[in-house]
């Protein structure tokens, strides 16, 4: 039994396989619309075998987009490109979902090939792209060098918590079928419940419970149009790899609230909350976060995806198994093999003859595997 290869089913919606195209952004959208690079780029990923493809993380509002280039679903006007790539991914036999983003005090950034550095007149002259002003729970900047956001209203918390359930409602009209919140990585909902960001002595901020209002409140705002039937997940940073900051206990603690809110796995990631190096104490390794998601499988009691470092099928295979985690998302091994679930499915003996792919391909690499193999080529 091949755990990997197992399918799995949250609510309603049954994934063929364990494995979840992690969301990346592309960068390429104007105005936010999805399109033909969009399509081609989550395509590559049902045609190579994925149970469960997220399209990358897309901004309900226009000024919680990351970069210029970010995907949006702000607006009705998105729908339609979406659904474009919804049909094309759940033709291919794999689920189509999206995360939902709001980058806070994260906003009017460059691409990362720009810099990864706030937007100013440089960017304005190079490519007509503007600044815009940035939003946040304290006005606290992400990192040296960047402006500090403006500290949000109680009216502009209640403005971002309708603008995700519009969102969904979108997701839904364009025949999306999962949803992620991006509530990791110094986004606004991370920024929302770490320490570091949020200063405020309100009702969103101060003690845990607080901090924790705005996802909380998300999540409920989302289940209110979001079919019964469709899973909703949370992306989380388990740790912000610092004593001062927002720890595993604490992520145990919040998933455990949105898990009675009819939030269904937890996506497992970790660290953002301010500027781009790493952390002391964090250190990579093939799976590095995965002990971290194993702790808050076991105590918050839902199930997690694994993210993070990862590309060796049997070592995947190894944390699904021993029950660290119930899904694996990947990015950057998919970038370079979009066919990554297929070779998985080989190197793991569940598919010996090509069987598990688009008969278009597959049919002709067994027809050469069979020449080669008869010809002791290879
Ligand atoms: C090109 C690219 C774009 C990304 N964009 C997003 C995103 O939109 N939302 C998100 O939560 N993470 C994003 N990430 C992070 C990935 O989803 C993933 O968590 C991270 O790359 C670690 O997984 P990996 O080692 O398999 O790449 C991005 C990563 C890459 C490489």
């Amino acid at each position: 039994m091949v755990t990997l290869f197992e399918p799995f089913t949250l609510r309603g919606v049954r994934m063929r396989n364990r494995v979840v195209v992690s969301p990346m952004s592309q960068y390429r959208a104007q105005e936010g619309v999805a399109n033909d690079w969009h399509l081609v780029h989550l395509g590559r990923f049902a045609i190579g075998g994925a149970g469960l493809v997220l399209c990358e993380a897309a901004a309900v509002q226009r000024h919680g987009r990351r970069t210029h280039g970010d995907l949006g679903i702000w607006s009705d006007a998105q729908i339609d490109g979406l659904a474009r790539v919804a049909r094309f991914l759940e033709a291919e036999g794999a689920v189509a979902g999206i995360q939902l983003a709001h980058a806070g005090r994260k906003a009017s950034e460059r691409r990362p090939w720009h810099g990864e550095t706030p937007v100013d007149g440089e960017d304005v002259a190079q490519r007509g792209e503007h600044p815009w002003p940035a939003v946040g729970p304290s006005a606290l900047p992400y990192a040296e060098g960047w402006p500090a956001p403006a500290e949000m209203s109680v009216e502009d918390i209640h403005g971002v918590v309708a603008a995700f359930r519009d969102a969904a409602r979108r997701s839904r009209e364009a025949g999306l079928r999962a949803i992620e919140v991006y509530a990791a990585h110094g986004f606004l909902l991370h920024q929302f419940y770490s320490p570091i960001a949020n200063q405020r002595r309100d009702a969103y901020g101060g003690s845990l419970d607080a901090r924790c209002r705005l996802a909380c409140e998300v999540a409920t705002a989302i289940r209110e149009v979001w079919p019964e039937e469709y899973p909703l997940v949370f992306r989380l940073s388990l740790t912000d790899w610092r004593p001062d900051g927002w720890q595993i206990e604490d992520a145990i603690h919040l998933a455990t609230l949105l898990k009675k809110l009819g939030v269904d796995a937890i996506d497992c990631s970790t660290g953002g909350i301010s500027g781009r190096e790493r952390p002391q104490g964090m250190t990579l390794s093939h799976g590095y976060q995965l002990p971290l998601a194993a702790q808050l499988r076991e105590h918050a009691a839902i199930p997690t995806i694994g993210v993070g470092l990862m590309w060796d099928p049997r070592l995947v295979e190894q944390s699904l198994a021993q029950g660290e985690i119930d899904l694996v998302a990947l990015a950057r091994e998919l970038l370079d093999d979009p066919n990554w679930t297929l070779h998985a499915a080989h190197a793991l003996g569940v598919d010996d003859e090509h069987q598990m792919w688009p008969p278009e391909f597959g049919w002709w690499l067994e027809k050469r595997a069979r020449a080669l193999r008869k010809l002791r080529l290879r």
